[in-house]
């Protein structure tokens, strides 16, 4: 299983053959403005929730590569209405598409479409296959909830998480969701894109190996293979 990070919460994971873009804010990223949505095609984007910065590019991206929406129920068909193809999902729900298993699992936080729409519940994705087990937290607080991860999926072997503060959980938290979770292998994300969610990236890593963890804070275009 390949990721790239595209900057905020976007990463494109290649696996399976197939290609599933989570949470698309690019163009309106300055941060990312090498990157060229135009070359994207992927098979599937998963929207953890309804917001501007974890949807701003997925109706030009889904309509240019005729991609399947992965989403809440509300989100899945807020898009549906566009024109895309869409897979609602509700919490706790899992289901095995063509790439591996996707379970839609809690977040704490809020969701709304960019026009006011109500995006139904903020989620997560736990992601598996033959390739790795992966969880995408998604926007979320801390949550005691993060604890039957393991109880109800195979064992991660990597987890992405927001570190940024603010509007999510912050590092320190972040460092206790990786216990709750069974996970010691962190990839940040929902960092460094606004001046609230600056983060020091070298008090965060220390944090991290300080409890014998590792949290990658990756660049824009980085690859991490997991
Ligand atoms: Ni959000
Ligand atoms: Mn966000």
């Amino acid at each position: 299983m390949k990721l790239t990070f595209f900057g905020q919460s976007c990463f494109l994971i290649e696996t399976l053959g197939k290609q599933l873009l989570i949470d698309p804010m690019i163009s309106p990223n300055p941060m990312a403005s090498g990157i060229d949505i135009n070359a994207l095609k992927p098979d599937y984007i998963l929207l953890t929730h309804g917001h501007y910065d974890h949807v701003a590019d997925a109706e030009t991206i889904g309509k240019q590569a005729g991609s399947t929406v992965i989403s809440s129920y509300e989100v899945a068909g807020w898009y549906e209405k566009k024109g895309l193809k869409a897979h609602g999902m509700n919490l706790g729900g899992k289901y095995k598409f063509p790439f591996g298993t996707v379970k839609y699992v809690q977040a704490l936080h809020s969701s709304v479409l960019p026009d006011g729409s109500h995006g139904g519940p903020a989620g997560g994705f736990v992601l598996w296959n033959e390739e790795a087990c992966i969880y995408i937290a998604g926007d979320t607080a801390l949550t005691l909830d993060m604890q039957l991860i393991p109880k109800t999926c195979p064992k991660l072997d990597a987890a992405i998480l927001p570190v940024g503060d603010n509007f999510t959980m912050g590092y320190e938290d972040a460092l206790i969701a990786s216990d709750l979770i069974e996970c010691n292998r962190i990839i940040g994300c929902h960092f460094d894109t606004f001046p609230p969610i600056k983060i020091d990236h070298d008090l965060v890593t220390k944090a991290f190996k300080d409890q014998n963890k590792s949290i990658i804070l990756p660049l824009i275009g980085e690859d991490i293979a997991i």
